[in-house]
């Protein structure tokens, strides 16, 4: 007749307390390990950043050279129109104030394509809904001898940079 298994204090056969030990180690090592790779994954994960932010307001633009007298270049990408007068330099957005297309150069001044609005060539209304005068753009020569543009810095209208 075999002998029965012994009992200890809590009533569980002895064979099986060795089993129950394992397993709390192993489910233990994997809490640990969890824990771990929980937090490197975090690490990771603030490292790279989720914002995003759109183009940056401050720019360069290129040496006054490539803006020959008498040039009025949009450049679309950044929404700024730059004006070359003599020696003096402008920028001029391009962001229609209506409801914000792009405006074109004209003959006349600037063009909004979507609802006909008419700027001249300092970017005031002449016609259309627009319900006030394109923005000018303080424009800085970079220590390098190019144009930087701040669109963060509205300046008043007619306001050159002289180069
Ligand atoms: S968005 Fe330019 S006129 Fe409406």
């Amino acid at each position: 007749m075999a002998a029965a298994p012994k009992r200890i204090e809590h009533g569980e056969p002895e064979e099986r307390q060795i089993p129950r030990r394992h397993m709390l180690a192993w489910l233990s090592g994997v809490g640990v390990v969890g824990s771990l790779l929980t937090g490197v994954f975090s690490s990771l994960v603030f490292l790279k950043p989720r914002a995003t932010y759109g183009q940056p307001n401050r720019f360069r633009i290129g040496r006054p050279e490539e803006f020959p007298p008498g040039a009025r270049m949009a450049i679309d990408t950044k929404r700024v129109c730059i004006v070359r007068e003599g020696d003096k330099v402008a920028a001029i957005s391009t962001t229609c104030t209506h409801l914000g297309c792009i405006v074109a150069p004209s003959a006349t001044g600037f063009q909004c394509p979507c609802h006909g609005s008419q700027f001249d060539v300092d970017g005031n209304v002449t016609g259309g809904p627009a319900p006030k005068a394109l923005s000018w753009f303080q424009v800085t020569l970079t220590p390098s001898g190019e144009l930087e543009v701040d669109k963060d810095n509205e300046i008043q209208t007619g306001t050159y940079l002289s180069v």
